[in-house]
């Protein structure tokens, strides 16, 4: 799968962002190990706090599909700047895809790519769990 075409898809679902209190629209599109792609926008909550992003989006619904390999998750916003995910995205990324690359794409067209343990480093992860 080419970034282009998965970005295409993240695009897509940006489309479909309800975001009416911060009108940040962000997609998502993660690729499974299998070549599925799951998509999310990000969904806001008028208890702002309610909110969840478009990449949490995308991973719980591939995740309540059964879907358990990920590759690559590409990331689009209308910011002028790659809008890397937030903390939280990362963690549960970390939490069930730590090894995926992760694309991001701007409103002017630039992509950066970088891997998820770059964005996390020294990660928090269940193997901590096991130390008690
Ligand atoms: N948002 C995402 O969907 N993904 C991110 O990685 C950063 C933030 C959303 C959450 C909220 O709806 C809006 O962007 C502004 O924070």
């Amino acid at each position: 799968m080419e970034n282009n075409e998965l970005i295409k898809i993240a695009r897509l679902a940006q489309a479909q962002a309800c975001a009416p209190y911060s009108h940040f629209k962000v997609g998502a599109a993660l690729l499974t190990q299998s070549g599925r792609i799951y998509s999310g926008c990000n969904v806001e909550s008028s208890s702002y706090g309610l909110t969840i992003c478009a990449e949490r989006v995308a991973l719980f619904k591939a995740l309540s599909e059964g879907e358990r390999h990920f590759t690559k998750i590409a990331i689009t916003s209308d910011s002028s700047q790659v809008c890397p995910p937030c903390g939280a995205c990362r963690q549960v990324l970390m939490d069930y895809a730590p090894d995926i690359e992760v694309i991001l794409f701007n409103d002017r067209g630039d992509i950066q790519e970088i891997s998820l343990r770059e964005l996390l480093p020294n990660a928090f992860t269940s193997n901590f769990l096991k130390t008690l």
